[in-house]
């Protein structure tokens, strides 16, 4: 495969054929994100032709490829059409796969229909990957993430509708510790309402400096520490009324690794925060130099 470094993907696409459909983000706004910010990164589509001659190189490999994931940052910004030509491409020479998932921005769904993505599905692709970071206006707006409650919940409606699965992800620390509640109450609201069938928190993170990220605060940002991060992620989880939610919170970015099913396991998850709260010393945490994005 021919990618253009960085290329990121979600911890559980680890054992899938990425396939950069897009380089970067269209977006690429978000304050915390440097994912896509350097300069060989700039967005653009790759031909179809050359995404072809890469799956016939696979197919030639005789490798049995059961898991696609479309890269990079929102490959979903594609349109319906686009998206059906590459989904046909992939079931053409590689017959076996079962699954093909993507990152999606909310609003890269606004202008496609429950029905085009139920088309998408029969193609194939049928797991989003969406970053919703927080369920606050104020703190969506501080990271211009250009997106709302309101539209961070339309998109995750419609995969639902579609029959598709959506993977939703929050962060952890995102309106520091002056939004902490604000953050975690609206956080919990909207995956109340979405119920969505995995959700993962990673921990906001800085790798190149907090600069870019503290303008969009006025310089107000006050980054939580452990503690701060730990009593957040008690009030998310004791507000979140999940029914049948696939959680983890296991992405390198994170401390204190937790795993589970919600609502099932929520008072089992909620007493190893408190424990970790409280009895410092207790948990196992990821030491710094573990952690990464
Ligand atoms: C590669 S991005 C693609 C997500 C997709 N573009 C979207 O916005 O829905 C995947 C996720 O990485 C996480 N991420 C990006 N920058 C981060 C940072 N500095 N610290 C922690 N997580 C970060 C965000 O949760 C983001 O949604
Ligand atoms: S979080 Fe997603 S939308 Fe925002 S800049 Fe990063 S990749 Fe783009």
């Amino acid at each position: 495969m021919q990618y253009i470094e960085p290329l990121y993907r979600p911890p559980s696409e680890a054992r899938s054929l990425i396939l950069q459909v897009t380089n970067g983000c269209s977006w690429n706004r978000c304050t915390f994100c440097e994912m896509y910010t350097q300069p060989q990164k700039q967005f653009h589509m790759k031909p179809l032709a050359a995404i072809d001659a890469e799956l016939q190189a696979v197919a030639a490999t005789n490798m049995t490829v059961r898991r696609v994931f479309l890269a990079d940052g929102d490959a979903m910004t594609l349109s319906f059409r686009r998206l059906r030509d590459i989904l046909n491409c992939i079931n053409k020479h590689l017959p076996h796969v079962q699954r093909i998932s993507s990152y999606c921005l909310p609003r890269n769904l606004l202008h496609k229909t429950a029905a085009e993505l139920a088309e998408l599905r029969k193609l194939g692709l049928s797991l989003y990957y969406v970053g919703c970071e927080s369920g606050d206006d104020l703190v969506l707006a501080r990271v211009h993430k250009g997106e709302t409650y309101d539209s961070s919940l339309a998109a995750p409606e419609k995969i639902k509708a579609a029959g598709s699965k959506s993977s939703v992800m929050i962060l952890n620390g995102l309106g520091g510790s002056r939004y902490s509640h604000q953050h975690a109450v609206n956080s919990a609201r909207l995956m109340n309402a979405a119920q969505p069938d995995y959700l993962s928190t990673l921990v906001v993170s800085f790798p190149l400096g907090v600069q870019r990220f503290q303008e969009g605060f006025a310089g107000e940002f006050e980054a939580l520490q452990q503690t701060g991060l730990f009593r957040e992620m008690h009030t998310l989880l004791s507000e979140l009324t999940l029914t049948q939610t696939i959680f983890r919170s296991d992405h390198a970015s994170n401390y204190l690794v937790l795993r589970g099913t919600l609502g099932k396991d929520k008072q089992k998850l909620l007493e190893l925060v408190a424990t970790a709260l409280d009895k410092p010393g207790t948990v196992p945490l990821r030491q710094e130099w573990q952690r990464g994005l």
